[in-house]
C-alpha cells in the first residue's frame, strides 16, 4: 500500500506581517523562518505523518538546502532512493508572505525541480509499479507529469492529480486519465473556464469535468470544506472550524492525509474527512510541513469533534 509522490521540493522563506507591502513599499516583518516546503514534498510528508509508506521522486539542488530537504525526508521515513541532486543547480525556493488574516502570497523559483524529466519516470518504473497510488502536482515540468500519467495508466496504477499551481496548459484529456482530480476553486475555474464563486457554480464546474470523463473530482474549498463528485455521487464534507494562523500547504496537508487513508480504507468520504481534519490542524500553526500533526494528534482532534 505504498504511495509514490512525483513532485517538487522547495525551501520556504516565510515572513509574517499584519499587512503585506505594496509595490515600492518596505515594511518590517513580525516573524520569519526558513523551512521545508514544495507541494510534492508537503504531500509526501503529510502522507507519511498520517501513517503511510511513502516514496518520493524528485530533484533537489546542489546546495545546503538540498541537503536539508534530504534530511527532512529521512526524518519522516520517506524513501528517497529516487530523489537526486542536480549538479551545479540551486534548490527550488518559495518566498512566502503571510498577512494577519492568514492569507499568503507565494513566489516560487523552481530551480532543481525543472530538472525532473520524463526519463526519471522510466528510471523509477519498477519501483512505481509496486505502488498503490501515484500523487502528482504541477511544480515540475508538465511533460514529466504527462509522462507519469501515461505510465501509470498503462500499468493500472491509480493516480491523484493536484493541478497546482494553476496551469492553463494542462490538457483536459490528460487530467481525465487520473482517478482523482483534486483542485481548489481557482484551479477548477482555470481548467473549466467557468465561474466558481457560489456553491452552485462549483457544482456546475465539477459536473462539466465529470461529463468530460473525469472519474472523481474532489474540490478543496478551505474554510468551506470539500466536495466530492463522481458519475453517481455528489457529497459535501463539512469543514472543521478552526482559527487560521497560516494556510500555506493546507491543500497539500489534505491531499497527503486523504491519500494515506484512502490506500488503506478505500473509502472516499471518510478519507476526505481525515484529510480535512489534518488540514484544519495545519492552518492553526505557522509554516507548511512543520505545522502538520502526527497521527496520534490527528486521532485526538477527530475524536474531540465527534
Ligand atoms: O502548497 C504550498 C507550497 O507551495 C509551499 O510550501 C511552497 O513551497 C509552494 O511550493
Ligand atoms: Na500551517
Amino acid at each position: 500500500m505504498r504511495i509514490a509522490v512525483i513532485g517538487s521540493v522547495m525551501i520556504d522563506l516565510v515572513s509574517y506581517a499584519d499587512k503585506i507591502p505594496e509595490a515600492g513599499e518596505t515594511k518590517e516583518a513580525d516573524d520569519f523562518f526558513i523551512n521545508c516546503g514544495g507541494k510534492g514534498a508537503n504531500q509526501a510528508i503529510a502522507a507519511a505523518k498520517s501513517g503511510a509508506d511513502v516514496m518520493m521522486i524528485a530533484k533537489v539542488g546542489d546546495d545546503m538546502f538540498g541537503k536539508t530537504a534530504m534530511r527532512n525526508f529521512s526524518q519522516y521515513n520517506v524513501d528517497t532512493a529516487y530523489v537526486t541532486k542536480v549538479p551545479g543547480v540551486g534548490s527550488g525556493m518559495a518566498a512566502i508572505l503571510v498577512d494577519a488574516s492568514a492569507q499568503n502570497r507565494i513566489l516560487i523559483y523552481k530551480g532543481a525541480n525543472l530538472h525532473l524529466q520524463p526519463a526519471d519516470i522510466e528510471k523509477s518504473a519498477e519501483a512505481l509499479k509496486k505502488c498503490s497510488l501515484l500523487i502528482l502536482q504541477l511544480e515540475i515540468p508538465l511533460e514529466t507529469v504527462c509522462t507519469a500519467i501515461e505510465f501509470a495508466g498503462a500499468n493500472n496504477i491509480p493516480i491523484l492529480l493536484n493541478p497546482a499551481p494553476a496551469c492553463k496548459e494542462l490538457p483536459v484529456e490528460t487530467a481525465c486519465k487520473c482517478d482523482f482530480f483534486v483542485p481548489n476553486e481557482t484551479e477548477l475555474a482555470i481548467l473549466t473556464g467557468m465561474p466558481v464563486s457560489t456553491d452552485d457554480e462549483i457544482l456546475a464546474a465539477s459536473e462539466k469535468l465529470i461529463k468530460q470523463g473525469m472519474k472523481n473530482v474532489i474540490v478543496t474549498m478551505g474554510e468551506k470544506g470539500s466536495l466530492w463528485m463522481d458519475a453517481k455521487h455528489c457529497e459535501k464534507i463539512a469543514p472543521f472550524k478552526v482559527v487560521p494562523v497560516d494556510t500555506t500547504g493546507a491543500g497539500d496537508a489534505f491531499i497527503g492525509s486523504f491519500a494515506a487513508s484512502y490506500v488503506e480504507k478505500r473509502d472516499i468520504p471518510l478519507s476526505m474527512r481525515r484529510g480535512s481534519a489534518f488540514a484544519a490542524m495545519s492552518v492553526m500553526k505557522k509554516g507548511a510541513q512543520i505545522s502538520f500533526p502526527v497521527k496520534e494528534e490527528l486521532e485526538d482532534f477527530i475524536q474531540a469533534d465527534n
